[in-house]
């Protein structure tokens, strides 16, 4: 049986589900539909730019966007690919929704363009300079188990060291294997 689209929350770091390589969808059925609905859902009300389908616990090449948070401007990207980065790079803070209170300078391409499906089954391409380059690079790499934790310079990464230490004491508590923690180190 299906799960219920209505039942999906965030999942956050280090849920195991985040370092899967997602699969490809290969049929976009009225469950895919509901799903990229409950997502988009749970993008604006986090809120946020944008949404991976392992984010909410499904192993799926499948993400939501709306980089200015305009309304009209959702879009869902099934089994997408990234083309053409430029060799222009920049740095720019991100956050994500899996890593709570976690922000980091990552350097990407400043553009790139990406091919994918739409909700209709329709292969469709776009092109961005803007913040949908980043949004688009930053979910797709949702999609191959990728996290800004992974590219994050050795600064960051000292300077979300609490923060990363405490997602893992949370996650530890939560999985009922407490007694770990218990022990003083
Ligand atoms: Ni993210």
């Amino acid at each position: 049986m299906e799960l219920d689209p209505k039942s999906l929350e965030i999942v956050c770091f280090p849920d195991p589900i985040l370092r899967k390589v997602a699969k490809p969808i290969e049929q976009i059925t009225d469950h895919v539909h509901a799903v990229a609905m409950r997502m988009l859902e749970l993008m604006h009300e986090a809120p946020g730019v944008g949404l991976a389908a392992p984010q909410v616990g499904l192993p799926w090449r499948l993400f939501v966007a709306n980089p200015t948070r305009e309304e009209g401007q959702d879009s869902v990207f099934i089994n997408p690919v990234l083309i053409n980065p430029s060799s222009k790079m920049a740095e720019v803070e991100e956050g994500c929704l899996s890593l709570p209170q976690v922000t980091a300078n990552i350097r990407r391409p400043v553009a790139i363009s990406i091919e994918t499906l739409n909700l209709k089954g329709q292969t469709v391409q776009h092109h961005s300079e803007e913040l949908a380059a980043r949004v688009w690079q930053h979910e797709n790499d949702h999609l191959d188990g990728v996290l800004i934790l992974d590219r994050m310079s050795p600064i960051d990464k000292l300077a979300n060291r609490s923060i990363i230490r405490e997602l893992k004491r949370i996650a530890t508590n939560r999985s009922g294997s407490s007694l770990r923690s218990r022990i003083p180190r």
